[in-house]
């Protein structure tokens, strides 16, 4: 991918809905000298996500715009995301479908992170859901993003086993570390590719 401003570093936006763990190891990875990317910006469609206050800590801009709702903040977004020349959009824990035009506006630059083995167990409760059906295995999915839920094409997938004395939440935690590591690597791979 090309940098769109010319800087040494690529931009990247994080959209979130919660707590923000992933956007914290995306941030961290950033701070490696290595690192091809910045975190310039965090946009929640929750007030109280606590990913806006990781983005505080870290001082990267932070906005709060549940911005699913209405076409007229979707373009306030891409607004944002152009005036800060992102390259790349990363959902990290976004709990909502984004609006076909705003996908259009980032066509093949918009990525997620989904804890399943995609295109098993899209959309939630995934981990209650592999617990209750008896799968032997699990993981997670680093995908595009098209208009379908958890549908693009599948960019990483890591495999988690489950034991026989796990259950969603135990699941729920192997699986996050797997997240953890693994995202920032993708997004590092993306950007580097031309
Ligand atoms: C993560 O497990 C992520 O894969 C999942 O939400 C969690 C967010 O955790 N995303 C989805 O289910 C999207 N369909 P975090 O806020 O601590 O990063």
């Amino acid at each position: 991918m090309k940098k769109s401003d010319g800087k040494l570093k690529y931009n990247i936006a994080v959209f979130i809905s919660g707590r923000g763990s992933n956007l914290k190891s995306i941030i961290k990875y950033s701070k490696q000298e290595k690192a091809c990317y910045n975190v310039r910006i965090v946009i929640s469609n929750k007030k109280k996500a606590g990913g806006l206050l990781i983005a505080k800590k870290y001082n990267i801009e932070n906005y709060f715009i549940d911005f699913t709702k209405s076409k007229r903040l979707g373009n306030k977004v891409i607004n944002i995301l152009k005036k800060n020349n992102i390259d790349l959009v990363c959902l990290a824990g976004f709990m909502k479908v984004l609006p076909s035009y705003f996908i259009k506006s980032y066509n093949g630059k918009i990525i997620n992170i989904h804890p399943s083995l995609l295109p098993k167990y899209k959309g939630l409760n995934t981990h209650k859901r592999v617990i209750s059906n008896g799968e032997k295995f699990t993981g997670c999915t680093v995908h595009f993003v098209n208009r379908y839920l958890d549908s693009g094409k599948i960019i990483l997938q890591k495999k988690v086993l489950i034991n026989r004395k796990d259950n969603a939440k135990s699941i729920e935690k192997k699986v996050l570390e797997i997240e953890h590591k693994i995202y920032p690597k993708v997004i590092v791979k993306i950007l580097s590719n031309p």
